[in-house]
């Protein structure tokens, strides 16, 4: 009988109620992981622990409040204690603001720069940290293919997410002889709540699981940067390369 692939890793998962961090947790659970689960909701992550329980996983869940940066120090603290360390880390904080609102109104413009670069930064810099102290561990947080070119239709996430990248690739950098993992995820257009909104028709919309599914093969490859799906990696080549007089001509 061989042991199920993941059996005994420790995972902890920020931002668990998120349906990309579910789907992979689902993936971590039926191999046979011990998951720690840190969301705001609590309701919703008890549904999120139950499932995963079903599915043969062990489930522990840390409220968290990230309104505070206290709020978040504490929710890693209590993450790493719950088995005694991590072996692996998955950040999917991450909210969609209202590009229209947020490009005019500073508060909106700092509520989404908070959640979607202070917060997962701060979350990221104390656990690569921690993985640094016992030589060995791998981080993955979920960034965006929006954080790559600024464009007019969501340059304040876009902004948020490119700092993000930024701040990854530089903590990577800090944490690499230490045997650190640092994975930026960049994903394109997801189904999930944070989608709701969109009209999610066509071929660039993915399903979770898709988007989970390379997350965790991109892990226990210690790749640095994922594009998912993979259709992405031609699509922002090409975004990124159109001369700026062209550029400005589209309406993306
Ligand atoms: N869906 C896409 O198309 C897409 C594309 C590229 C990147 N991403 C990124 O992927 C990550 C996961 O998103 P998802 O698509 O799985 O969406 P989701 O289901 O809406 O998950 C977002 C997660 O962030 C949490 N969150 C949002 N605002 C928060 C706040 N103010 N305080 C505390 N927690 C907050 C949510 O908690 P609650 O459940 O309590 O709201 C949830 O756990 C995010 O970083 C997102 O930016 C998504």
């Amino acid at each position: 009988v061989t042991e199920p692939r993941f059996q005994g890793r420790r995972i902890a998962i920020f931002g668990a109620t998120s349906g990309i961090a579910t789907a992979a947790a689902r993936i971590y659970a039926e191999a046979g992981a011990r998951l720690v689960l840190v969301a705001r909701d609590e309701a919703a992550m008890a549904a999120v622990a139950d499932d995963l329980r079903v599915r043969g996983g062990e489930a522990l869940s840390v409220r968290a409040d990230f309104r505070s940066m206290e709020g978040a120090s504490a929710a890693v603290e209590s993450a790493w204690t719950a088995f005694g360390g991590l072996d692996t880390a998955v950040v999917a904080i991450g909210s969609l603001p209202d590009q229209a609102i947020a490009q005019d109104d500073p508060d909106a413009l700092e509520e989404a720069v908070r959640i979607n670069f202070t917060v997962p930064a701060a979350l990221s810099g104390d656990l690569a940290a921690r993985f640094a102290a016992q030589q060995g561990g791998a981080l993955a947080v979920i960034t965006s293919v929006a954080g790559e070119r600024g464009r007019r239709s969501n340059y304040v996430y876009g902004a948020a997410k490119g700092g993000l990248q930024r701040f990854l690739e530089g903590l990577r950098h800090r944490h690499v002889q230490a045997g650190v993992t640092v994975l930026d995820v960049r994903p394109g257009f997801v189904i999930t709540k944070m989608t709701a909104g969109l009209t999610r028709k066509g071929p660039l919309w993915a399903e979770p699981r898709v988007v989970a599914d390379s997350i965790v093969a991109a892990l226990e490859k210690r790749r640095s940067v994922l594009r998912t799906p993979w259709f992405w990696w031609p699509i922002i080549t090409i975004v990124k390369m159109l001369p700026r007089p062209l550029f400005h001509r589209t309406s993306l």
